[in-house]
């Protein structure tokens, strides 16, 4: 299965010529036989950036019409993005989503043709299993097995985002069963097998290889090391 290898810029950076550089030493080293590399810029840079695969880290639950502000997923189809991230953690928590949202825009972007990077991931104390079932099953409520091939979860611990403190491997590799088992349940075994999952949460250079080769997980989602060239180009490589 090829490797998905996200680079999530979040609010960064603020200027376009910071953007264009960044952009511009991603494309220049991180090509890797069997991985594609997508990057999710804000979405005033998507249409300017041009040569890598592109997400939007977010999109509009109306498709259109009078909702000032929003963004639709038709739009970005337009544009060739590929992806969308749905249901980050600090959307949830700064924009509050629910599952329910969550899932309006999982359909919304499937339905225009856009590829889902669903992030889900437990709070710090939080069950484990019984929040990622949750999230699961009201995240994917009436989306059809023939749109599951468009869909790739990530499993981002909420406590490991920005701190520093990343999942072990063994801990991602027990979330990955239990993500296994929803998807199991809900779609069969042959659709979980076939749906790439991912790990992010302080993900670097030095510790993305050992997700990869013992965290059974498919990519990558990067947040600050997204930022530094070297470092990101480095974690691509690490896919080798
Ligand atoms: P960090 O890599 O900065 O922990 O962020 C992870 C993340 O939120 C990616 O979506």
């Amino acid at each position: 299965m090829e490797k998905l290898i996200v680079a999530n810029w979040k609010l960064n950076p603020i200027t376009f010529k910071e953007a264009k550089d960044l952009f511009g030493a991603v494309k220049k080293h991180a090509k890797v036989k069997n991985t594609q590399v997508v990057i999710c810029p804000p979405f005033v840079y998507l249409p300017l950036l041009k040569g890598l695969s592109l997400g939007s880290q977010n999109i509009s639950s109306e498709q259109k019409g009078a909702f000032t502000g929003e963004i639709s997923a038709l739009q970005l189809k337009d544009l060739n993005i590929e992806y969308v991230i749905i249901g980050h953690s600090e959307r949830r928590k700064h924009f509050s989503e629910t599952n329910e949202t969550v899932n309006k825009k999982i359909k919304m972007a499937l339905e225009a043709g856009l590829k889902v990077i669903f992030c889900i991931g437990e709070n710090e104390g939080e069950e484990k299993n019984t929040i990622l079932q949750n999230q699961i099953t009201k995240g994917l409520a009436d989306v059809l097995p023939a749109q599951m091939e468009q869909v790739v979860i990530a499993y981002e611990p909420v406590w490991a985002i920005g701190t520093g403190k990343n999942c072990s491997t063994e801990e991602t590799k027990s979330a990955v069963e239990s993500i296994k088992n929803t998807l199991i349940s809900l779609y069969g075994s042959q659709i979980a097998e076939n749906t790439r999952i991912l790990y992010g949460g302080s993900v670097n250079s030095t510790n993305s290889a050992e997700y990869l080769k013992n965290g059974e997980v498919n990519g990558l989602l990067i947040g600050g090391a997204s930022l530094k060239p070297d470092e990101f180009i480095a974690i691509v490589k690490s896919t080798e």
